[in-house]
C-alpha cells in the first residue's frame, strides 16, 4: 500500500498561516505610524486645529494680571488712560478710571463747579465712594486739564481763580 503524501497539504498550511500573519501584522504597522503621529503632531481630529491664530493670541501686556502698567505718554496724555499727565493724575487714576476708562473723563469738559456736579451725580447714582481730601486735588486737576474754554491744549493755571479752601481734619 502506498504511503499517503502530506508534504503538499502542509506547505499549503503554512503558506496560508504567513499570508494570515502578514495581513495581520499590516494593521499592526497602519496602527503604529498612527500613534507616531498622534504623538508627534497631537490629534488631527481635535477641534482646536481650526481656531484661528488671532484667537490664540495673547492679551496686551496692560491686561495681563500682575503685568506692569502700560506707563507710555504720547504728547503729554497718558496712552493707557487717556487722560493727561500733569498735577493730581494719580489721584484721578486711583480714583476715576476703576468703573469706566479715563477716555470717558477726558471727553468731558466742565467748570470746577459742573465737575463737582458730575461726582455728585456719580456717588447718588453710580456707587462712587466719598473722596475725602482727594476730592479737591481731583477737581483741581479736572478744572485745570478740562475746563469748557479750552481746545485742545491744556488751560493755563490761574491761581488767583482757583477757590481755596482748608481741607477739614
Ligand atoms: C463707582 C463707579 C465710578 C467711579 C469710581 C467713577 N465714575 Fe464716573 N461714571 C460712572 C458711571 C456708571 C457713569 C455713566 C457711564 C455711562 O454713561 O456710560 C459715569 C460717567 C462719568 C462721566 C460722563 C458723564 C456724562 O455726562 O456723560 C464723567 C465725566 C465721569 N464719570 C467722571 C468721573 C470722575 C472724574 C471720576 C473720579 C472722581 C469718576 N467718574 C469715577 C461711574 C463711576
Amino acid at each position: 500500500m502506498e504511503k499517503p503524501d502530506y508534504s503538499q497539504d502542509y506547505d499549503k498550511l503554512l503558506r496560508s498561516l504567513y499570508r494570515a500573519i502578514i495581513f495581520l501584522s499590516s494593521f499592526a504597522v497602519v496602527l503604529a505610524l498612527g500613534l507616531v503621529y498622534y504623538g508627534l503632531l497631537g490629534n488631527p481630529f481635535a477641534a482646536e486645529q481650526s481656531i484661528p491664530v488671532a484667537a490664540k493670541q495673547e492679551a496686551p501686556a496692560a491686561r495681563r494680571p500682575g503685568a506692569a502698567a502700560d506707563e507710555r505718554t504720547e504728547g503729554g496724555v497718558h496712552l493707557a488712560t487717556g487722560l493727561r499727565v500733569a498735577e493730581g493724575f494719580e489721584v484721578v487714576r486711583a480714583n476715576c478710571t476703576g468703573c469706566h476708562s479715563g477716555k470717558l473723563i477726558a471727553q468731558n469738559r466742565a467748570t470746577r463747579d459742573g465737575w463737582q456736579e458730575m461726582i455728585r451725580w456719580m456717588q447718588r447714582t453710580q456707587g462712587l465712594w466719598e473722596l475725602g481730601g482727594n476730592e479737591a486735588v481731583i477737581l483741581n486737576y479736572l478744572a485745570a486739564n478740562y475746563a469748557p474754554e479750552e481746545i485742545g491744549r491744556r488751560a493755563s493755571l490761574d491761581l488767583e481763580a482757583i477757590e481755596w479752601y482748608i481741607l477739614e481734619e
